[in-house]
Order: C-alpha cells, then sequence, then structure tokens
C-alpha cells in the first residue's frame, strides 16, 4: 500500500471492526478520510469511545492525514428481542424460531441468533442442521435457514452432541460473535436466550443491549411465580419487558381438536397484570407443535391455524416496537 493508493478494502474492514459494523464505506480524498458511524442506540459515551477508536486505529494509515467522522442515529440499527424464561423447558426456542418465522413472513427484516452456547437447538428447530456459515474478515456471515430467516448458532459451528465445555470469556467471545454477525438487511434480531441465564447472557445484555424482552412461561409456573425471576433478571440488566407469553396454554386433542385445560386457564393473564406487564399471548399444548420443531419445519411457517397463535404474538411485539419509537 503507497501513500496514493490506499487499500480501501482493507480500511473499511479494520473500520467495521471497532465500529462493530456501524461505520458506512470510508472515503479518502485528499488524504481525508470521511466516514459516517451509525450511532443509533449508543449513548454519548458510546459514542465518544467509537469515534476515538476510529480515529487510533486510522492514526498508523500513512495515505490518511485526517479524519472526518459524521454520525447519524437515523439509519435503523439492529435491534435486539431476547426471548426469557425463568425456568427451563418451557419453550423458549420454539416461541424465538416460531417468532422470527412469523415475522418474516410478516414481511420485517429478521434473524435469529441462538444464545445457548452449550446446548443450542435452533439448527435443529429450524431446519438448517449441518450448514456452516462463512466468513468475510473476522465476521460471520449468517445462514439462511429453508424458511428464508438468517441465523446463528453454536450449532452450526461445532458438530452436533459434541460438548461445548468453554470457560465464560470464551463463551462470551463466541456469542459475541454471533451477534456482530454480518446481520445485513436485518434490523430485528431474535435472541433465543438459555435456560438460567447466566454470567455470559448477562454481559451480552449490558453490551449488546436488547431493545426489550419478552418473558415465556408455562400456566403452572406461573402460579409459582417463576416468571418473576426472569422478571428481575431483565430489570437487573436495564432491558425493558415487553410482555408475557403462555405456552402450553391448553391442550388441543390431536383426534377431536377439542381443548382442554389441564393447568387451568386465565392464570397467565392475571400474572402479567400482577407483573405490571402486557399479556401477548398463548400457544396451545399441542403435539403438532413438538412434532414440528422436531422435524425442522416450524409450525409458524405451515398452514393458518398452526401459524396463528405466533403470527397474533408477533403482531403484539411489532405493536409494542411501534408505540417505541
Ligand atoms: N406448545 C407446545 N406444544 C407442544 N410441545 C411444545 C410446545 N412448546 C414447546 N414444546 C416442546 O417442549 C420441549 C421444550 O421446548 P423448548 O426447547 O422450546 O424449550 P426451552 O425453554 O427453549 O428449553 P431450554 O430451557 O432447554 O432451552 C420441546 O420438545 C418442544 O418441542
Ligand atoms: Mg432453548
Amino acid at each position: 500500500m503507497t501513500d496514493a493508493t490506499p487499500d480501501l478494502a482493507q480500511i473499511a474492514e479494520r473500520l467495521a471492526a471497532v465500529t462493530k459494523a456501524r461505520a458506512s464505506a470510508p472515503r479518502i480524498k485528499e488524504g481525508v478520510l470521511t466516514l459516517v458511524l451509525d450511532v443509533g442506540g449508543l449513548s454519548e459515551d458510546q459514542r465518544a469511545v467509537m469515534e476515538a477508536a476510529v480515529r487510533a486505529e486510522m492514526r498508523d494509515v500513512p495515505a490518511i492525514t485526517q479524519v472526518r467522522v459524521a454520525m447519524t442515529a437515523e439509519k435503523k440499527t439492529l435491534q435486539i428481542i431476547a426471548v426469557g424464561s425463568g425456568k427451563g423447558g418451557v419453550g423458549k426456542s420454539t416461541l424465538s424460531a416460531n417468532l422470527a418465522i412469523a415475522l418474516h413472513r410478516l414481511g420485517h427484516r429478521v434473524g435469529l441468533v441462538d444464545a445457548d452456547i452449550y446446548g443450542p437447538s435452533q439448527p435443529r428447530l429450524m431446519g438448517s442442521e449441518g450448514e456452516k456459515p462463512t466468513a468475510e474478515g473476522k465476521q460471520m456471515i449468517p445462514i439462511v435457514s429453508p424458511s428464508g430467516v438468517p441465523m446463528l448458532s453454536m450449532g452450526h459451528l461445532v458438530d452436533p452432541g459434541q460438548a461445548i465445555a468453554w470457560r465464560g470469556p470464551m463463551a462470551g467471545n463466541a456469542l459475541g460473535q454471533l451477534l456482530d454477525a454480518r446481520w445485513v438487511d436485518v434490523d430485528t434480531l431474535i435472541v433465543d436466550l438459555p435456560p438460567g441465564t447466566g454470567d455470559v447472557q448477562l454481559s451480552m445484555m449490558s453490551k449488546h443491549k436488547p431493545a426489550g424482552a419478552i418473558i415465556i412461561s408455562t400456566p403452572q409456573d406461573l402460579a409459582l411465580m417463576d416468571a418473576t425471576r426472569a422478571v428481575s433478571l431483565f430489570e437487573q440488566v436495564d432491558v425493558p419487558l415487553i410482555g408475557l407469553v403462555e405456552n402450553m396454554a391448553g391442550y388441543v386433542c390431536p383426534h377431536c381438536g377439542e381443548v382442554s385445560d389441564p393447568f387451568g386457564q386465565g392464570g397467565a393473564e392475571a400474572a402479567a397484570a400482577h407483573m405490571g406487564m402486557p399479556f401477548l399471548g398463548r400457544i396451545p399444548l399441542a403435539i403438532g407443535i413438538r412434532t414440528a420443531s422436531d422435524a425442522g419445519l416450524p409450525p409458524a411457517g405451515g398452514g393458518a391455524s398452526e401459524a396463528a397463535p405466533f403470527l397474533a404474538i408477533a403482531g403484539k411485539l411489532l405493536e409494542w416496537l411501534d408505540a417505541r419509537k
């Protein structure tokens, strides 16, 4: 690289690394680098830190004598919606996968991240098992699921069944890489949290602040107020609560289609009200949901009746996002 012909691609890659891909394509004219930073969602301090990082990164580039940084918050940045629960096995992954597909069907630019580093389930749920993401520079390129939703999971990087015994910092790094991937044409990222969200996910939420969180619970947990644990978790990291989803609500008989309520009904709405949170809807307990999930064909991508509960919840989420603007 000579002074006269700066390597723009390399500069762009270095800038993308220090700005987490928030930099526009750099322009260099007569030694002046002009750059637009998308700082939407960042605090004043974070903006200053990012600008300083850009200047520091460009200091040793001989072709650049001056750096001009403009900031814009107008461009839509990636908004993260976290899906969490007070305990394991209540349907976080099922909801995340189906919510992503429902939003996609509704024409939204949505992506899906499996934040369960140790026990990823999204590749199987989304029918993308065995696919490997490529990378461009240090950035991963999400794979696209058969339903058309761009996604990333640790399960795409390690072989199925392989125990992932990473310690905190490495796991945190891995999750960071999934979130910092090249999410082109994505403005909403659904993040499927693991059960009993620990330090890795907490620090993720401090760094990549979700716009909001959806809590999912089964009716019997609600009676025990397990969901309140999830609520306090998100409050700890200052993540707004979008609302509560009740899963495995009424049992749909596979033979006659009749709905019964083994765990009672109405508890979720009451619990949501008690916690001062909107109720986003209920997903029935249906064998079809489990078999479709196991087959990598989430019901939200299927016929009208299977998709309905997920489309309804997606609609509520969109209302919340609109109201937030
Ligand atoms: N509404 C439902 N009807 C029938 N089966 C369901 C329903 N929701 C989830 N399941 C099944 O329950 C099991 C657990 O669901 P899922 O993996 O989504 O829970 P999770 O909260 O993500 O679990 P973990 O805490 O282990 O990550 C899966 O086998 C899934 O197919
Ligand atoms: Mg899960």
